[in-house]
């Protein structure tokens, strides 16, 4: 199918890697996971590669067993704050949790970066799996919310968040320094929220942004999380498994937006991807051998057990089936946790292939930069994405992407040469966000 709009790249922006062990290849430096230089020179390369999106994952609760990147990392906001002084174009989306923050502070928080950036803020709204990070914010784990429940705390603190953005109309801010009127009364909005989770007077101090407000991304993908996306995202970031499973996941969301009666044009759908790229597929092969070598079993389990709230592996036979689980990692990572179970059920594996596979994923999108380029092509015209979150699993992987994958695209017109707008909401092709006071009054 030809498509009128274009393909959209955002960058996950990882430190030492999403890999276990990807710190310890000779390319890596060990500090990568704060070291602002190594940011800067990642999301300029994306930009560069004219992404529409630097992306910054988080989480909150870490212990031994924790990949290297989760144990010493950047705050995503404060990350973020500095990427908009060293970027002009790119999107800066950041993670921040609604289990575990407050909505006014958030809202405060993305506004500022919206403002600091020039209309470039994105906020990826996740829900927190692990349980754990209850013990980090004065609770009890039974304390923390179940995969419901935290999704329906998130559809609350979204409104809430959002009617804050709104405090002030466009225009209020007069500063009529003659008869001493600084913003117009008429155009402030209290507002007094008072729900199940949460109560907040308002107003925001802080005016609406030159995109409205910031971008929603939703990472989540259980009917929760799409019911989610649906009523309140701009984005959704989710897995990138294989072309029937994105494009089944591609129709459901869509179908979902619609329901709800927005235009399903304005939830863009982003798979993430793992792109390993060299000039031959043995070079290729060479690059994620030279991953695969460095990572062992026992880390591999440890890496897995996470997925699963930290479950620990190392009781079964690696060498068995891939053990029956029952509920384990229906609170926590379910969409995951789910699509891990059915695979290694579906393809008979044990327990070493799917830790290895896991830790040490060979995705789909594996080969040389013109079989990245057909496949995301593929993907594109045939409904499975709108755009792709490119993650690095093997070092340089965000250069070769940006120097040999993109020229490509941008040959045979399905990529852009120049950014489009000067916000992110323009570039992602979404309309400036109208205060809902405005639509009201319409
Ligand atoms: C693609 C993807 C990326 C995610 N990124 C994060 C993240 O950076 N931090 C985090 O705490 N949770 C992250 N999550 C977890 C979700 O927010 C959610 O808590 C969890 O996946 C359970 O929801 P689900 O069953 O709807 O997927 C991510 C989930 C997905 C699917």
């Amino acid at each position: 199918m030809v498509r009128q709009d274009k393909i959209r790249f955002g960058a996950i922006i990882h430190g030492v890697g999403g890999n276990i062990s990807s710190w310890r290849h000779p390319k890596v430096a060990s500090n990568q996971s704060v070291s602002l230089p190594f940011y800067i020179q990642q999301a300029q390369k994306a930009e560069q590669g004219k992404f529409d999106v630097a992306f910054i994952a988080d989480g909150l609760f870490i212990n031994e067993k924790s990949i290297p990147h989760f144990l010493n990392r950047f705050e995503p906001l404060t990350l973020l704050s500095a990427l908009a002084v060293s970027t002009n174009h790119i999107g800066l989306v950041g993670t921040v949790s609604t289990s575990y923050s407050e909505p006014f502070t958030v809202a405060r928080q993305f506004a500022s970066l919206d403002h600091i950036s020039n209309g470039r803020a994105g906020w990826n709204v996740v829900t927190t799996p692990l349980e754990s990070t209850a013990l980090n914010y004065n609770k009890t784990i039974d304390q923390h919310p179940s995969h419901a429940e935290r999704y329906q705390i998130a559809e609350e603190y979204l409104e809430v968040t959002k009617g804050l953005w709104d405090s002030w109309d466009d225009d209020a801010f007069i500063a009529d320094v003659e008869n001493d009127v600084f913003f117009d009364p008429a155009k402030l909005h209290t507002l007094q929220h008072k729900g199940k989770y949460f109560s907040v007077q308002g107003p925001l101090n802080i005016a609406r942004s030159k995109q409205g407000q910031p971008v929603i991304f939703q990472a989540g993908s259980s009917d929760a999380g799409i019911r989610l996306a649906a009523k309140d995202a701009d984005a959704i970031f989710t897995h990138g498994a294989s072309l029937e499973e994105a494009q089944k996941f591609y129709k459901k969301v869509k179908t979902a937006v619609a329901d709800v009666g927005r235009n399903p044009d304005e939830v863009k759908i982003f798979p993430g991807i793992s792109p390993i790229i060299g000039d031959t597929i043995e070079e290729a092969e060479a690059k994620y051998q030279e991953i695969v070598e460095l990572v062992s079993i026992e880390r591999a389990l440890a890496y897995l057990g996470r997925y699963f709230d930290h479950h620990d592996f190392t009781q079964y036979d690696v060498d068995a089936l891939f053990p029956e689980l029952g509920d384990i990692g229906a609170n926590s990572f379910r969409s995951t946790t789910d699509y891990i179970k059915t695979y290694a059920k579906e393809e008979g594996l044990t327990l070493r292939q799917v830790a290895l596979r896991e830790a040490t994923p060979k995705t789909t999108f594996f080969g040389t930069a013109e079989q990245i380029a057909d496949l995301v092509q593929e993907w594109f015209e045939k409904e499975a994405a709108d755009g792709f979150i490119v993650a690095v699993t093997v070092p340089d992987a965000l250069d070769d992407f940006v120097d040999k994958v993109v020229p490509i695209l941008q040959a045979r017109g399905l990529y852009r040469e120049q950014y489009e707008a000067d916000t992110l909401r323009g570039n992602l092709g979404l309309p400036f966000k109208e205060s809902r006071y405005v639509t009201q009054s319409v």
